[in-house]
């Protein structure tokens, strides 16, 4: 259901889209108006997110392919303008998480992954969207992470790569004002998606729970709440701001020894959200072909 009118006449495409946090933007972008292009690997359900938004009445297409490839970055942007007539926002939200571990034994094969998906995919849609983005003076969103801000013990190249995402997008807000594109980044802390449960990624029992006392709000965020945030810096609301990192991360990137412990069990229920999450936990947490 089409609920407010924040992103009324915009056109957006969201890498990563068919799970996670990516699937919860789609959703809240498309609740307020916004005609989104969810985009994704062959085997993301962004065809299933597309159909979900229909069916409430928003307006969606897929796109499936491989965006760390020239061919298909291209192919993306030129989809969203020959469906909706133009490009107004781009969330650089495609990532993967492929490993945990110690440096010394973490594989050169995860590190190569995460730098062609975090890094490539990024670089190459951003550099495909902007003669789009000129036009309509839009904006783009990449996703950090508080990995990206203060490291992650047993999955430093992880970190790092979030590290290149903080410094490209400050780099692309300063040169990009002048065309009128603003340029932002959302850093997650440790949300309810397949990369932190022991289940469905690759942390162990204890990594998890040890992120959760490193976090004084003591639980995972959803990815509605990152969501929220998205949909402020995609927004007029935020046309002053460019070039700004807005942690999502419940403080754990402030946050000094085990302080989870301290909250209260009664906050650590999350949230229900309005939106209809159906995919939140098929995210990519290992290294596919
Ligand atoms: N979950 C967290 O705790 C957390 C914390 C900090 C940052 N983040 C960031 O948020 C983003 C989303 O994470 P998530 O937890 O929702 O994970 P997710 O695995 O559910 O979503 C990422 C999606 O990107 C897709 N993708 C990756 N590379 C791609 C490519 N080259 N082309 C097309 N699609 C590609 C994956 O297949 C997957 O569907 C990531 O950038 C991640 O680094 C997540």
């Amino acid at each position: 259901m089409i609920t407010g009118n924040r992103l009324k006449d915009k056109v957006a495409i969201v890498t990563g889209g068919g799970t996670g946090i990516g699937e919860a933007i789609c959703k809240k972008f498309a609740q307020e108006g916004a005609r989104v292009v969810v985009a994704g690997f062959p085997d993301d359900p962004v065809a299933k997110v597309a159909k979900e938004i229909k069916e409430k009445g928003g307006t969606a297409i897929d796109f499936t392919g491989d965006l760390s490839t020239m061919a298909d970055a291209q192919s993306c942007v030129k989809l969203a303008v020959k469906e909706f007539g133009k490009l107004d926002i781009l969330i650089n939200n495609a990532g993967v998480f492929p490993e945990v571990n110690l440096l010394q034994d973490y594989s050169e094969e995860a590190f190569d992954y995460m730098i062609k998906n975090n890094l490539r995919s990024a670089f190459l849609m951003s550099k495909v969207a902007l003669p789009e983005l000129h036009k309509t003076k839009g904006n783009i969103i990449s996703a950090g992470s508080e990995a990206g801000k203060i490291g992650i013990a047993q999955n430093a190249p992880y970190g790092g790569t979030k590290g290149f995402m903080h410094a490209f997008i400050k780099g692309l807000a300063v040169e990009q004002a002048q065309f009128g594109v603003r340029c932002n980044l959302v850093g997650p802390g440790p949300i309810d998606t397949a990369w932190t449960h022991a289940s469905t990624g690759p942390m162990d029992s204890k990594m998890v729970k040890t992120m959760k006392e490193a976090t004084p709000m003591g639980r995972r965020g959803t990815p509605e709440e990152v969501a929220n945030v998205y949909l402020f810096l995609a927004s007029e609301e935020a046309s002053y701001v460019t070039g700004a990192l807005y942690m999502v991360d419940g403080g754990i990137t402030v946050a000094k020894g085990g302080v989870g412990g301290q909250a209260d069990s009664s906050m650590k229920d999350e949230p229900d959200g309005e939106l209809k999450l159906k995919h939140s936990k098929e995210g990519h947490t290992e290294i596919r072909e």
